[in-house]
């Protein structure tokens, strides 16, 4: 399979003349989301589920990563070499490829910087409302993790203050989400510089990326820190979300040469990305639109959900990322369980230290309609 990006266009041809027709004809899920079951890919679920739990993307890859992983899926017999992506996403960046590490997931790379950089004795900062991939890591290894309330009367904003005081001469690792799962929460370009100027330099900034192309695009990110020089950053992004290829685990990390060769003793081995993603991301990189029109679909339903629950009155938690927390109090897991009874899916905010709250992924518009419907039957 040629590297080419120019050659891997010309070999997809055929797929030019499928986008506009299934663009045009504003199908909103592509094929692949919508696809035969009789293989049980419902992951153990009842088939017809509606799975609003794990934050997917129902509008599925684009079409050209789609032509990509079928041209890899036939070279399936063969492994692939991850590290020969690093120059697609280095002309992306901006960056040099040496600063790219590709993992299976960006939750490989968010499992192994706590392995690959705490010591006995050490600890590790972050925040209590928040997806733990790597605090879980630091957890088991019997490492410190101070983690600091989301600030709860300000939308769950975070507290900066509160999390660099946290800091003492043991930390060795801050891990910081945004856009978060599962408040939404997002940190400025201003604040991470922020953080990043307040932490000593022997404390590795792990900016957890996976979310971002849901911000606007001047936005500004961990990677700009990075570029401006900051050599204690790693960034994780994913092609898991905005480009909908979950199922096809790719993420990769990007940091100074130093701490990826650090990583790379532990895992993200050359063999870490499967040849289907190694296809698919090159379709996906040829076409960013479909990470836009991702989070366009992203905007709609949260507006959706935004006015259901107003019309229920139930207070909500959201921001760019593709989920809305629902406040229900007591009630929370009583409900999470009848939902789950009624074959609706969603999130126990209890898995991210937010108890009160469901976490809803926002579905296809039948699906989102068929939860509060549901909803409606058992408030
Ligand atoms: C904040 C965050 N990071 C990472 C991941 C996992 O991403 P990946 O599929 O790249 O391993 C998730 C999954 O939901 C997530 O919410």
């Amino acid at each position: 399979m040629s590297l080419s990006r120019r050659h891997f266009l010309r070999n997809t041809s055929a797929s030019a003349v499928a986008i506009p027709l299934l663009l045009n004809a504003n199908i909103d899920y592509c094929e692949a989301a919508t696809m035969d079951t009789s293989y049980g890919l419902s992951m153990g679920f009842p088939e017809d589920a509606i799975r609003l739990n794990w934050n997917e993307n129902t509008l599925g890859p684009s079409p050209l990563a789609l032509e990509g992983a079928k041209a890899g899926l036939a070279d399936a017999y063969r492994y692939a070499l991850g590290g020969l992506l690093t120059p697609f996403l280095a002309e992306h960046h901006g960056i040099s490829k040496d600063w790219i590490l590709m993992g299976t997931g960006s939750t490989e790379l968010q499992r192994l910087a706590p392995a690959t950089h705490l010591k006995e004795g050490g600890n590790v900062v972050s925040s209590s409302e928040t997806w733990a991939g790597g605090l879980r890591v630091a957890e088991h290894m019997g490492i410190a993790v101070k983690r600091v309330n989301l600030i709860e009367n300000q939308d769950y904003a975070y507290d900066i203050d509160g999390l660099l005081a946290a800091v003492d001469s043991k930390t060795q690792l801050f891990i910081m989400v945004t856009p978060n799962n599962p408040t939404g929460t997002s940190l400025t370009y201003v604040e991470l510089k922020r953080i990043a100027d307040a932490l000593p330099k022997h404390v590795l900034f792990v900016i957890d990326e996976a979310y971002t192309d849901y911000l606007p695009d001047d936005w500004g990110d961990g990677i700009d820190l990075i570029k401006e020089g900051y050599e204690n950053v790693l960034v994780t992004r994913t092609f898991s979300k905005a480009h909908g290829m979950a199922g096809l685990r790719c993420g990769y990390g990007v940091a100074h040469p130093d701490i990826l060769k650090n990583i790379k003793k532990f895992g993200c081995g050359p063999a870490s990305t499967n040849i289907v993603a190694f296809g698919a991301v090159q379709g996906a990189l040829n076409d960013l639109e479909h990470a836009k029109r991702s989070r366009a679909y992203v905007q709609k339903s949260r507006a959706y959900y935004q006015q259901q629950c107003k019309k229920l009155g139930l207070k909500t938690i959201s921001g760019p990322s593709p989920f809305t927390l629902i406040k229900m109090g007591d009630r929370t897991s009583s409900l999470h369980q009848s939902l789950k009874d009624r074959k609706i899916l969603v999130g126990n905010g209890k898995s991210w230290n937010a108890p009160n709250y469901l976490r809803v992924s926002y579905g296809r518009e039948k699906e989102n309609q068929a939860f509060f419907k549901e909803l409606k039957k058992l408030l």
